[in-house]
């Protein structure tokens, strides 16, 4: 495997930067938005789309191949039209994707086509309407699944659908998520609940990944499926003969730091080298006083220094992230 000058003291290679473009969304999912009014990042502190790609390229340069797009909302930012097809145009990435909740994505697809992508992952906890409802706040189930629908159309592989797991919220309707594997070439991907920021869930409400593989195998053999180098944290599985897969992203029963390949770059302009701590470094603040492409580069082996070998998290713990998920960067 090349080295590159992203390896971290614990011999990862962190060569996979997700984005969060912003923090707002056209969602109130109950595990990510609190009750009332929701902070939101002064637009003057978002970055501009020019200070991102500036940071994208520095990263490139140093060993970055992939990226996610994600939010908040990615699709509700106006212009992010032409900022995918910029960080489509760059030289040295080799995947670029998209974490959308699909409210805007019917009218999307075409567009995020067009600008070179070709993987996305969808939120979606529950095929059930009126808990979709009640999960995210908004009547729009129905919007949802024909922009999923419509990117199955247009060829776009794999989807992933997210799942997070929450105990008496959705559980009941995780073996219908879980059948749509059998259908469409899916993957279906079941997250643990992770207590991030201020939500209106608590770490007892995680659903923990062998409980939920346990119900579903009450639907038929869940085979393993080999893990790919950059194939992030997933356990993959399918049910025999069914194109689509099933996935268990485990962060609280399983911790899977050392597989761990990514950095984040916030909507507020820090390179945060954890999801799970909130220790990251400013980039916007030096970079918005003429900092240099040196600088931010050191900037980048900072936050690669500083990444921790494991988190604190787990299900009997009281450790809690401060920052909120929608502009961390789920
Ligand atoms: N724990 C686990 N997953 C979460 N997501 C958002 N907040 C949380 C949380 N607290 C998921 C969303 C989205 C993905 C980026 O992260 O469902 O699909
Ligand atoms: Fe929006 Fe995603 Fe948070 Fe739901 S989880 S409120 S879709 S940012």
């Amino acid at each position: 495997m090349e080295n590159t000058l992203l390896t971290d003291k614990f011999n990862r290679q962190l060569e996979y930067l997700r984005i969060s473009v912003t923090d707002r969304c056209n969602l109130r999912c109950i595990y990510c938005v609190p009750k009332g009014i929701v902070p939101k990042v002064p637009h003057d502190d978002i970055l501009r789309y020019e200070e991102i790609l500036r940071i994208v390229n520095i990263g490139v340069a140093l060993g970055i191949r992939k990226v996610r797009v994600t939010g908040g909302e990615p699709l509700v930012r106006r212009g992010i039209d032409a900022f995918l097809k910029s960080l489509g145009d760059i030289d040295g990435l080799t995947d670029i994707s998209l974490t959308t909740n699909g409210y805007l994505l019917e009218k999307n697809v075409d567009m995020i086509k067009s600008a070179g992508i070709r993987r996305i992952n969808v939120s979606i906890d529950t095929l059930d309407k009126d808990k979709f409802t009640y999960i995210t706040g908004y009547d729009v189930f129905d919007s949802v699944w024909r922009g999923i629908m419509r990117a199955y159309d247009s060829g776009l592989a794999p989807i992933k659908l997210n799942v997070v797991a929450l105990k008496g919220h959705n559980d009941q309707e995780l073996v219908d998520m879980a059948r749509l594997s059998l259908t469409y070439p899916f993957h279906i991907r079941f997250i643990e609940y992770m207590p991030i920021g201020n939500s209106r869930m608590h770490t007892g409400d995680s659903l923990l990944a062998p409980e939920i593989k346990k119900r579903i195998e009450t639907m038929g053999k869940l085979v393993p499926v080999k893990k790919n180098h950059m194939d992030g944290p997933a356990e993959r599985f399918r049910f025999e003969g069914a194109p689509g897969e099933i996935g268990f992203i485990r962060p609280m029963s399983r911790h899977f730091c050392s597989e761990c390949n990514r950095l984040r770059l916030t909507a507020d302009g820090h390179i945060r080298p954890c999801l799970l701590s909130d220790r990251q470094v400013d980039v916007k603040g030096p970079m918005r006083k003429g900092c240099s492409d040196d600088q931010i580069a050191n900037m980048f082996k900072t936050a690669v220094r500083h990444k921790q070998g494991e988190h604190d998290y787990g299900p009997d713990s009281a450790f809690k992230v401060t920052d909120q998920m929608s502009g961390i960067g789920g």
